[in-house]
């Protein structure tokens, strides 16, 4: 089978690539192939001719998205809606990662793939409606919700943690808002597991729940285990508001993870065994890149 993946230099597809090794892959990073180029877009479908194309490509800063309006709509809503077009034309399916952002945090039960959505910020409106483009063009999609992605590659959360735990003695990080981490190695072990799922929205996120307090709280502790030199004392628990940010997010935005559960029977790792993996790779990475902390 083949499949084309886009966005091949972001955070995700760097753990997703490495898990394709049964399939040919034809990866494509922005530079060769802006997924807002429609003419590039067809040619490279015509010329690989893919089963599946998974669409790691996105605009994801949820803060420069509220300033950015036109470009985040253009790549996360216009462009999925063009390319399950041509995907539908050449009979190729459609697979498309989305988030838990497009709903509101006023539910306080983990969010399943029918609830309502209600995105509060602009990023999350344009992948709604990246979502509702792709479902009018092809039947043959499979579109993923998840959350509070981390990995390797890139800026993330529990990287800046660390950083910032190295240098200052007090952190602030807010606790009114509760999600669950996902590490992006097991988000990638279940896109493979969906690749041929019945077509539809599933959502999948590591298991469990969390507060961004609790997050780096447990970033901070493991780190401490694990012997990494920190300055931090202090992390203090504050309120969204306190921060500022352009983007509104929900209080709340749990996924419920029953179909996926059921679809492939496999268990979900919890948030906090994710977060153990993640860290012992990042520092095995940084000791051998003789950064050693
Ligand atoms: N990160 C999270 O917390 C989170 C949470 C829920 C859902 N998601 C979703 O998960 C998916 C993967 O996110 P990620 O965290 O891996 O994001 P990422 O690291 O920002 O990766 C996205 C990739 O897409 C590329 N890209 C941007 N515009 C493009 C365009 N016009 N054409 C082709 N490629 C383009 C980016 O390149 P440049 O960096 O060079 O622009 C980047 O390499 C996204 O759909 C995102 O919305 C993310």
């Amino acid at each position: 089978m083949k499949l084309i993946v886009t966005g091949a230099k972001g955070m995700l597809a760097g753990d997703l690539l490495p898990l394709l090794e049964d399939y040919e892959v034809r990866a494509f990073t922005k530079e060769e192939l802006d997924i807002r180029d429609e003419e590039a877009i067809r040619a490279a479908l015509a010329e690989e001719n893919p089963h599946i194309l998974v669409n790691c490509a996105a605009y994801t800063n949820v803060d420069g998205a509220e300033d950015e309006e036109e470009m985040a709509y253009t790549i996360n809503a216009r462009a999925p809606g063009f390319l399950a077009q041509e995907c539908k034309r050449i009979g190729a399916r459609l697979v498309h990662i989305s988030t838990d952002f497009v709903f509101d945090g006023s539910k306080p039960r983990p969010y399943t793939e029918e609830d309502l959505p209600k995105p509060l910020n602009f990023y999350g409106l344009s992948k709604l409606d990246g979502e509702r483009e792709i479902q009018k063009h092809t039947d043959n999609f499979v579109i993923i919700r998840t959350s509070w992605l981390y990995g390797h590659r890139g800026k993330n959360f529990p990287k800046t943690i660390l950083t910032r735990a190295g240098e200052l003695e007090e952190l602030r990080v807010v606790y009114d808002q509760v999600g669950t981490p996902t590490y992006t190695v097991d988000l990638a072990h279940a896109i493979v597991e969906l690749l041929s799922a019945p077509a539809g929205i599933y959502n999948f996120s590591n298991e469990g729940v969390a507060s961004w307090y609790d997050f780096a709280y447990n970033i901070v502790e493991l780190a401490k285990k694990e012997a990494v030199a920190l300055r931090v004392k202090t992390i203090r628990p504050i309120l969204s508001e306190e921060l500022n940010l352009k983007a509104t997010r929900p209080h709340y935005s749990v996924l419920h993870k029953d179909k996926y559960r059921r679809y492939t029977g496999l268990p979900i790792p919890h948030w906090l065994d994710g977060l153990e993996r993640w860290l012992s790779r990042e520092l095995r990475a940084r000791k051998n890149e003789g950064d050693v902390r």
